[in-house]
């Protein structure tokens, strides 16, 4: 083996084609997908917690995925904001084939059928106490009645055109139950995206203002969504999503879970996504804000830093920025 000075490793990063030439990752518009927030209303409402993110009503949205689809992002996930009236303690309103969310799928369908959907399965922006599930009487969430509504929530997104369904919730079995309800429903092209090792984090406060579920929850999520000081169980939940008909996992946050993202593709070789979640876009934004870093740099870095831990795409409210600046 050469040495220095032989060997100088500066060589090849000295110019700006050779530092392209070498690149190990790339980062494209291809590898995003663009979360949207959908709202009754027909005004664009800002979220104060997202400075730079919307509540979008029908017409917004469909203007949003004309806007990815012209920025070559391949894929959009929706959450809806559900207005208070429709809250329930047992979330009932998720399966409602004319909910916010169906009626924002087909809108997107009907105007963009070349852009790709992907649904969240999960009870919270639909409880009254917040929860991605059913509570019983000492606030714990049930698991198989859980189970059981979700099921029929990705089958109601699934009949509105959703691409993809993403269950969020993390109760046990439930990646079975819906696939095997899709199948018998004659979905068999639409995928199942598991958020299979997502973390009890600090950083979806800003999430929860943007679909209404802040102020409602009572307690924290720490009895279904994992404890972050755990690795090796996050590839139990992969391994078990996978075996129960998963088409591709997600870590969740982003970069404060690196590492659960390298181990997941290491040991299974399946497609891994990232969401990049709310609190991390927060935090980026405070960045840039009072001059402790450039946004677009930070952006591209952070991106880049889940293709190189080994991602398919990522879920990052940055993705229109992102694309533009990768277009360019
Ligand atoms: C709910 C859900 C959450 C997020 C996506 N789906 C919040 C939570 O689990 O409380 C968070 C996304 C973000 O913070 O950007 N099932």
């Amino acid at each position: 083996m050469s040495q220095y000075p032989a060997l100088r490793l500066r060589r090849t990063r000295a110019s700006a084609w050779s530092r392209r030439l070498h690149a190990e990752t790339v980062i494209t518009p291809a590898d995003l997908i663009w979360p949207l927030f959908v709202t009754e209303g027909t005004d664009e409402e800002p979220i104060a917690a997202l400075p730079g993110v919307s509540r979008w009503g029908l017409n917004g949205i469909v203007a949003r995925a004309r806007e990815a689809r012209d920025l070559g992002i391949p894929c959009l996930a929706l959450f809806p904001n559900t207005p208070a009236g429709l809250r329930t303690e047992d979330g009932r309103e998720a399966t409602n084939p004319d909910n916010l969310m169906c009626r924002a799928i087909r809108a997107i369908k009907d105007a963009v059928p070349e852009i790709g959907v992907l649904t969240d399965v999960a009870l919270d922006p639909y409880t009254s106490h917040g929860h991605d599930g059913i509570v019983d009487a000492a606030g714990y969430v049930l698991n198989d009645e859980t189970s059981a509504v979700l099921t029929e929530q990705a089958l109601v997104q699934a009949a509105a055109g959703a691409d993809i369904v993403a269950p969020s919730d993390m109760m046990d079995g439930r990646v079975g139950q819906i696939r095997e309800a899709l199948e018998e429903a004659g979905h068999r092209n639409v995928q199942i995206m598991a958020y299979a090792a997502k973390y009890a984090s600090g950083f979806y406060g800003p999430f929860r203002d943007a679909v209404g579920s802040r102020g409602l929850l009572k307690g924290d999520k720490k009895t279904y969504q994992m404890d972050p000081a755990n690795a090796e169980e996050a590839l139990r939940e992969v391994s078990l999503d996978l075996s129960e008909g998963a088409d591709s996992v997600m870590v969740k946050p982003g970069l404060p879970y690196l590492d659960i993202i390298l181990r997941v593709k290491n040991a299974f070789e399946v497609p891994v996504f990232a969401y990049q979640v709310s609190g991390e876009y927060a935090m980026i934004e405070a960045a840039a804000a009072v001059g402790a870093g450039d946004r677009e740099v930070l952006v591209l870095e952070t991106l880049l830093a889940f293709k190189r831990a080994g991602c398919s795409g990522v879920l990052s409210y940055h993705a229109p920025l992102a694309a533009r600046l990768l277009g360019a």
